[in-house]
């Protein structure tokens, strides 16, 4: 078995979700006519994560499950940390002064929110916005890899160390990894700073800006 094979496999059974090409799988079955139409795969996700309860302690501090917001045929796709205070009031991702920047950044690109996909590695905010429990990480994971698995975007962007770490098989941190190219299972995966970094060292604004820019064309949302 080839190793990309193999590492699949394993991916699969950690996060328990179907990451091989169709092509290795059972064909799906033809719809049988005349039955009801099954809910799209979106809405299923979006249902079952909002009732999700995987974590505990997250589950009874949250207010409300962020699940994630934009065009789901997006051709880049923004992944953050998790919710903080605002997006977990509003029950949507980057809403506080760090998604402000972000949105206000994509917006002096020509860009609106609508026009991508933004989503969290967490979908429930970690109580005082602490960072992401290993295990927490875990379990939210396989929600992530569906939204990627049907959006499908031509560039993912991570935000910051957790989501770099999370989708990047590295132990270099985000310093390291911004400006450049990765791969995630054959998904073009582009790393720049958490805007929040930014908002505490704006001497690295013009550096997200331009990573945010790049990030844009390359989807080809600008030219
Ligand atoms: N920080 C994140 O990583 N995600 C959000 O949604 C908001 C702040």
């Amino acid at each position: 078995m080839s190793r990309p094979f193999k590492r699949l496999m394993e991916l699969e059974k950690l996060f328990g979700v179907d990451l091989l090409p169709a092509s290795k799988k059972a064909a799906p079955r033809a719809p049988t006519p005349g039955r009801v139409e099954e809910p799209s795969e979106w809405s299923a996700l979006r249902k079952e994560v909002t009732a999700c309860t995987r974590c505990e302690e997250l589950a009874s501090t949250r207010t409300q499950v962020v699940f994630g917001v934009g065009s789901t045929t997006a051709p880049l796709m923004f992944v953050g940390e998790a919710p903080g205070e605002d997006e977990d009031r509003k029950g949507e991702p980057f809403v506080g002064r760090a998604g402000q920047l972000l949105t206000a950044t994509l917006r002096k690109c020509g860009v609106s929110r609508s026009q991508v996909y933004i989503g969290n590695v967490l979908k429930c905010r970690p109580p005082g916005n602490r960072t992401p429990a290993p295990q927490e990480m875990i379990g939210c994971m396989p929600y992530l890899l569906r939204q990627i698995r049907l959006i499908q975007p031509k560039v993912l962007c991570v935000l910051g160390n957790v989501a770099a770490k999370a989708l990047l098989n590295t132990t270099l941190g985000i310093t390291k990894l911004r400006g450049r190219y990765h791969d995630f299972q054959g998904t073009k995966v582009f790393a720049a700073y958490h805007p929040a970094y930014v908002l505490r060292n704006m001497n690295e604004l013009g550096t997200f800006e331009e990573d945010i820019r790049r990030a844009c064309v390359d989807a080809g949302l600008l030219r």
